[in-house]
This record gives C-alpha cells, sequence and structure tokens, in this order.
C-alpha cells in the first residue's frame, strides 16, 4: 500500500488542538481495551497499526486507574463491553479519543450526549451475537416447557419422577415476541421454523412492516402480547425508537395477563434476555406466586456485578420456577471471535475513510464516501446548530480544494453532526482555522467544532 506524498500530513500528526477544538491523528495508533473482549481483537487491531494495550481484568473495576491509563496514553480509541461506564471523565482523559467502540449491542453504558459534546463517535456491533441469544432462548423454550431443569434436579436426587403432567410441546402454541428487532425477528423465525404461531409488539413502523411481511400477528399493545401467548420473549433495546428509556415499560399488571386468551392447556412461559430493568423483579416473583406465569428463564437484572468475581445478589435465588442465568446469552465460543473480527473490520473502515457504521447515535445506514479517487479525507464532528455545516463547506471552498464527494448525518437527539468530505489535497493549519473561526463566528458557539481529522488516502496502486 503506498500512501500519495503530501508534506502536510506530517504536519497534521502533531497538530495541536485549534481554539481548543481537537485535531485527532489521521490515523489511530494506540487503543485502551476494558472488559476483556476476544484476544483475537489485539492482533486484528496490530494489522491496521494500531497498539492495543489492555486493561489486566482484575483492574477493571477499579476505574480511576482506568482513567489514569487513558490519560497516560493518550489513546484514539477505546474498545469496552457492557459494564465499564463512559462518562464525562472518561472523555476528558485522552484527547485523541476519536470513538468508543462497543464489543457488544448495548449502549447504555456509555453517555451519548456527552460524547456527543467531545465529537466522540460511538459504534457498536449489532450483529454478532444475535444467533447466541437466540439458541439460547430456544433451549430455554424447549426446557421448561418439558420441565427438563426440573427433571434433572430429581434426576440428580435418584429420583424417578416420570410423569407428563405439565409437560408441554411446544408446537401449535403462541410465542409473542416483545421487540422485533435483530435478535427478536430471528428467534419469531426460529420458532415459526418449531411450529410455533408468532405474534409480537413493536414500536417501530419498519419492524411491524416487517413482522406483518412475514406473516406475523402485530398485537397493539403488551397486554394483547401477553394475553394471547403461551409464551413470551422480550427482546427490546435498552430505549424505545424515541429514545425513552424502556426502564419499567413491564409490570405486574402485563404478567398477570399471560395466556389470558389462550384456551387449552399453556405454560406460561416468560423468558427475558434483554435488559434487566423492564420491570421489577418483585413484580414478576409475584406474577409467579400467584401463578399467573408458570415458567421463567431471566438472563439480565436490573443490578448486575461488573465481573464473576464480584459479589451477587440474584433476586430470584430462592424463587421456584425461574431459572436464572448470568448474562450469559451471547456467552459463546463463536459469538465472541465473531465479535472481535466485527468490531475490527468497523475500526479499519473508520480509519482508513472515517467511515462510521453501526453508530449508536443513529442506527442504520453507514456513513462514509467512496473515496478510491481522493488522496486526503477530512471528517469533522460538529454541533447540528445552523451554520457550522456552511462553515465546512465555506472553509473547503476558501481554500480553493475540490470537494469531490461528501457525506453528512444530524444526530439531532444529540445536537451532534457528523461530515465526511473527500478533498483533493489536506487543509494546511490556516485553512483549519478558518473553518474553526468560520463556525464560530455563523454560530456564536465556540465549541461548535468538536474535532477534526484528515486522513491520507492510499493511492490505488493496483
Ligand atoms: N443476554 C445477552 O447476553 C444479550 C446479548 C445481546 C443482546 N442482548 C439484548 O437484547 C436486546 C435486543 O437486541 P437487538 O440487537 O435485537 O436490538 P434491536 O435494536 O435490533 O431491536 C430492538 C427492537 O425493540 C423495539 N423496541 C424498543 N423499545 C420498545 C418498546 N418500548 N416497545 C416495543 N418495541 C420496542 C425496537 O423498535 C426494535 O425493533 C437488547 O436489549 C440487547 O441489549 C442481550
Amino acid at each position: 500500500m503506498q500512501f500519495r506524498f503530501f508534506p502536510q500530513f506530517w504536519q497534521f500528526g502533531m497538530c495541536e488542538n485549534i481554539n481548543g477544538v481537537r485535531i485527532l491523528r489521521p490515523h489511530f495508533e494506540k487503543a485502551l481495551i476494558v472488559e476483556q473482549p476476544d484476544p483475537s481483537l489485539d492482533r486484528y487491531l496490530a494489522e491496521l497499526g494500531i497498539r492495543a494495550e489492555r486493561v489486566p481484568p482484575e483492574m477493571t473495576e477499579r476505574r480511576d486507574e482506568v482513567i489514569e491509563l487513558l490519560r497516560e496514553g493518550q489513546h484514539d480509541l477505546l474498545y469496552k463491553r457492557s459494564g465499564f461506564e463512559v462518562d464525562e471523565e472518561v472523555l476528558e482523559a485522552s484527547d485523541n479519543l476519536a470513538a468508543i467502540m462497543l464489543c457488544c449491542i448495548g449502549d447504555d453504558s456509555v453517555d451519548k450526549e456527552a460524547c456527543a459534546r467531545h465529537g466522540v463517535l460511538v459504534m457498536n456491533d449489532p450483529i454478532s451475537n444475535g444467533r447466541s441469544v437466540v439458541e439460547m432462548v430456544m433451549g430455554e423454550m424447549i426446557c421448561l416447557a418439558r420441565r427438563i431443569f426440573e427433571a434433572n434436579h430429581h434426576s440428580r436426587k435418584s429420583m424417578w419422577t416420570k410423569e407428563s403432567t405439565g409437560r408441554y410441546e411446544l408446537k401449535g402454541k403462541t410465542l409473542s415476541v416483545i421487540g422485533l428487532g435483530n435478535i427478536g425477528k430471528q428467534v419469531a423465525q426460529v420458532a415459526e421454523a418449531f411450529g410455533l404461531n408468532i405474534h409480537f409488539y413493536d414500536k417501530r413502523e419498519v419492524a411491524r412492516e416487517v413482522g406483518q411481511a412475514l406473516g406475523w400477528k402485530s398485537c397493539s399493545s403488551l397486554g394483547e402480547a401477553f394475553r394471547t401467548a403461551d409464551v413470551v420473549t422480550v427482546h427490546v433495546s435498552a430505549e424505545d425508537p424515541r429514545g425513552n428509556s424502556n426502564a419499567g415499560m413491564l409490570n405486574y399488571e402485563h404478567f398477570a395477563q399471560m395466556a389470558a386468551e389462550r384456551s387449552g392447556p399453556s405454560p406460561r412461559i416468560f423468558i427475558n434476555a434483554a435488559r434487566g430493568f423492564l420491570y421489577d423483579p418483585d413484580d414478576l416473583k409475584h406474577a409467579v406466586t400467584e401463578g399467573h406465569i408458570e415458567r421463567v428463564a431471566v438472563d439480565v437484572y436490573p443490578d448486575e456485578p461488573g465481573s464473576s468475581d464480584d459479589p451477587w445478589d440474584n433476586p430470584y435465588a430462592t424463587e421456584q420456577g425461574v431459572i436464572s442465568t448470568p448474562h450469559i446469552g451471547a456467552a459463546t465460543e463463536e459469538a465472541q471471535p465473531r465479535i472481535a473480527q466485527y468490531v475490527a473490520n468497523t475500526t479499519r473502515l473508520f480509519n482508513a475513510y472515517g467511515t462510521s457504521r453501526s453508530c449508536v447515535f443513529s442506527p442504520g445506514q453507514p456513513i462514509g464516501v467512496e473515496a478510491d479517487q481522493a488522496p486526503t479525507i477530512l471528517t469533522v464532528a460538529h454541533s447540528d446548530q445552523r451554520g457550522t455545516k456552511k462553515a465546512v463547506d465555506d472553509a473547503i471552498f476558501e481554500a480553493g480544494l475540490d470537494n469531490l464527494e461528501s457525506a453528512h448525518r444530524d444526530f439531532p437527539e444529540y445536537g451532534f453532526a457528523y461530515d465526511v468530505n473527500a478533498i483533493d489535497r489536506p487543509m494546511n493549519r490556516k485553512e483549519l482555522k478558518t473553518l474553526v473561526e468560520t463556525a464560530t463566528e455563523l454560530t456564536g458557539d465556540s465549541h461548535a467544532i468538536r474535532a477534526v481529522r484528515q486522513i491520507p488516502v492510499p493511492a490505488d496502486d493496483s
């Protein structure tokens, strides 16, 4: 791989902040990794020329020390799973920080408003661990329907309890999937192949359209999803499509309606491998005690320990009929290396072309440009105030540059925007300063531009 030679790039590597705006390194050099994602990640990053520093497992809980590592190392990227909290203090620790790379789906451990203020992108892996969750949920569904956990418990005590009472086939039963996203849809597909009728409840228009196109019944309320099902499985994200927290979205009234409209025997199973804060565990336990729900499998809890060594007070510890597992939906030999590969690939695109895919600010299409013909990519993280985008365009124009291709996305929920421009040469420091100052002038906000990066694109040597 060859880089077109532009002397200015050497300057950019060492470029200091301009009026407090962070000028990021053209290519990333250092990554800090917390919470032990798959070890293959380090190798992938090394192949990209990024040196990975791993936080030892025992240090993960000592937050101050992790932040100190970031401060000392001035890393460009922070890789983490779902436990380590990212807040202002973390974001302030490294001036080079360009992105938080989540080696998981859930993003609620990250203060995204703070990231937007700092011009730090947040990217996750929305797909790689789905299959592992799906298979666990299907396994639990079958085991609960057939009382396999109980049979195993008896057998280990040398009890021969051979009976068919309360043991059900799933074929012909109705499954309600709450949250028909990546995982919920796969659960529904596998369950349908298994002979279950599929109902679902989702607040997203597209999800409803997809579900209905697949021949499934869209429920108009959570109550309907519970009333019409023998099995309910929850797969919502931490927030609803409008960005409101899903904390407490289910309660005793919902649970008490389980299978109310089902005729005939029903296993009345409830499974949650999504989020622990969707309901108060006492509500669920109450519904089990009252006999509304008969069998439960939970993988997630309102309070989860940070690591296997930490104490854990399982709210379901003494509950008969509740199977609990320690958030292992995605903990398989296959999923973790797959996540490392996906996140490394996201890093490759972000490092080389500024592309932001799987950006949690706005899941959906990646933002980036086809930059084969352009020697430089200019990325600008800025506020979404009127005038900031114009400042970027004007500065490119004033510098006499050709903007060969550009992509822009606003993330209005966070007052944030990200701009990717393929330009015919890098901007010098004076031109960058004009960009920052024009944005300040047009918006009256000295923090309108948050972070700028100029990436040299390798020449096509084919
Ligand atoms: N147990 C585990 O180890 C494990 C592993 C991976 C993911 N998860 C969790 O599984 C869940 C699903 O993940 P995913 O990748 O399928 O997410 P997703 O974003 O693809 O899908 C979530 C779906 O839920 C819907 N939704 C959100 N809030 C809703 C509400 N209040 N009412 C109705 N619908 C609502 C959304 O519209 C979306 O269709 C997430 O909470 C994730 O954190 C758990």
